[in-house]
């Protein structure tokens, strides 16, 4: 007997193809076509929809961190036409090679039209399958949500304590009917560009008043100056301490000045301008505090925001206010055409969340992260 393809999809690697036009590439194009259907399906908009070729160059990147992907078919890639329509789904899954080898973080989509029959399931089982044989003893994963609930019946909140997801959204389900627990709710923001002169100049100007003649702001686009570039790395290995992490099992993630490097390289790659603003401690010398806006290679309307980070030690100065008021300036010189910046901050962190209502970001929905401990 035949298997029925539609109880039995066809899971392969994704070949990563030497160029988009190569004759493997519609399997990546097909691969970034769901994940597109699916983020317009939970957000209802193409904020972050990814693009091919810079996909491409992130998936190149594998230094740091192994980048597996799988695709669903109905049937083996070869037993049809090369057209992006036949992937179904997609499943991540990102092994850092570097620390945190005890972990791996996982994703699985599935095109809207072709859910509820399974593809969902064996995707997982093979990333789990996959991770596993990788070595590793926990994974993590995130559900989107387009509206965060008010707390009641149907909802559940994270071990923090703080946020809520619905019990019936079929991503929480999915994850929780597999033994996951949720350790984190994220809260997505969006502002609203430009934002009125004026008002960003009386933010910045309190923000330095209350920082006072310690601290000076220094900007870069692409390329952190030399003399900088291993404080900078110092910064973003304590994102990774620093920054709340809810119950998630993360540990030290060392950066130092040739990681530093090769992130900036594949944002060049993705064609994605990467802009900094950081905090000087200018009795010490010291990089303390700094925000990163990332913009898309397609379009200038959305811009993502990325790492933003003060300093225990440095707490309680405005430096947080100080460093987004100075990027987000620069961003209206720059790109005059952006619309909206999205961020997304844990629940639980209060002063984050702040600075960023005070700006006017308003709330966007967010996620959920999750843990499933492999034993
Ligand atoms: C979650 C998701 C991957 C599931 O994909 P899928 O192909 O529909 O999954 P399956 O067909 O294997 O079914 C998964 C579950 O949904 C249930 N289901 C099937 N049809 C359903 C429907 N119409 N409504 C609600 N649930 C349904 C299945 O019974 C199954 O239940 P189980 O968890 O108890 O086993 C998919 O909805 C999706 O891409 N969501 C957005 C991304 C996401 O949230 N991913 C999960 C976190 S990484």
């Amino acid at each position: 007997m035949t298997a029925d393809p539609r109880t039995a999809p066809v899971l392969v690697p994704l070949p990563l193809p030497t160029d988009l036009d190569a004759p493997d590439a519609w399997l990546l194009h097909g691969m970034v076509d769901a994940v597109n259907d699916v983020l317009l399906d939970t957000w209802g908009t193409r904020d972050e929809a990814r693009v091919a070729g810079e996909q491409l160059a992130a998936l190149r990147d594998q230094e740091y961190v192994t980048r597996l992907r799988f695709v669903a078919l109905d049937a083996p890639p070869e037993a049809g036409p090369p057209d992006p329509a036949r992937v179904l789904g997609r499943a991540v899954l990102d092994l850092p090679r570097q620390d945190n080898t005890h972990t791996g973080s996982a994703g699985v989509e599935v095109r809207p039209a072709h859910r509820g029959r399974g593809i969902g399931a064996a995707l997982h089982d093979l990333v789990i399958a996959t991770a596993r044989a990788h070595g590793r003893s926990t994974l993590t994963a995130s559900s989107d949500h387009a509206a965060e609930p008010d707390a009641g019946p149907g909802t559940l909140a994270p071990s923090t304590g703080t946020g809520r997801v619905r019990a019936d959204d079929r991503g929480v389900a999915f994850l929780a009917h597999r033994g996951w627990t949720l350790e984190q709710v994220v809260r997505r923001s969006v502002l609203d560009l430009p934002v009125d002169a004026p008002v960003l100049a009386g933010h910045a100007a309190a923000a330095a008043r209350a920082a006072g003649p310690d601290y000076r702001v220094v900007r870069w686009e692409a390329r952190c100056p030399d003399e900088l570039v291993d404080q900078f790395a110092h910064l973003q290995t304590r994102m990774s301490t620093d920054a709340p992490k809810g119950g998630l099992d993360l540990r030290e993630d060392v950066w130092d000045a040739a990681r530093v490097r090769a992130a900036e390289q594949t944002y060049v790659d993705r064609g994605m301008p990467y802009r900094v603003a950081a905090a000087l401690h200018q009795p010490t010398g010291d990089l303390v505090a700094y925000t990163s806006l990332v913009s898309r290679p397609d379009s200038d309307e959305f811009v993502f925001q990325d790492d933003t980070l003060v300093l225990r030690e440095h707490r309680g100065h405005r430096l947080g206010m100080l460093v987004k008021t100075a990027n987000l300036a620069r961003l209206a010189e720059v790109q005059p055409g952006a619309r909206r910046i999205g961020t997304w901050n844990a629940e639980e962190n209060a002063h984050m969340l702040a600075i960023n209502v005070a700006l006017g970001f308003r709330p966007a929905g967010g996620s959920g992260e999750w843990q499933l401990r492999l034993g």
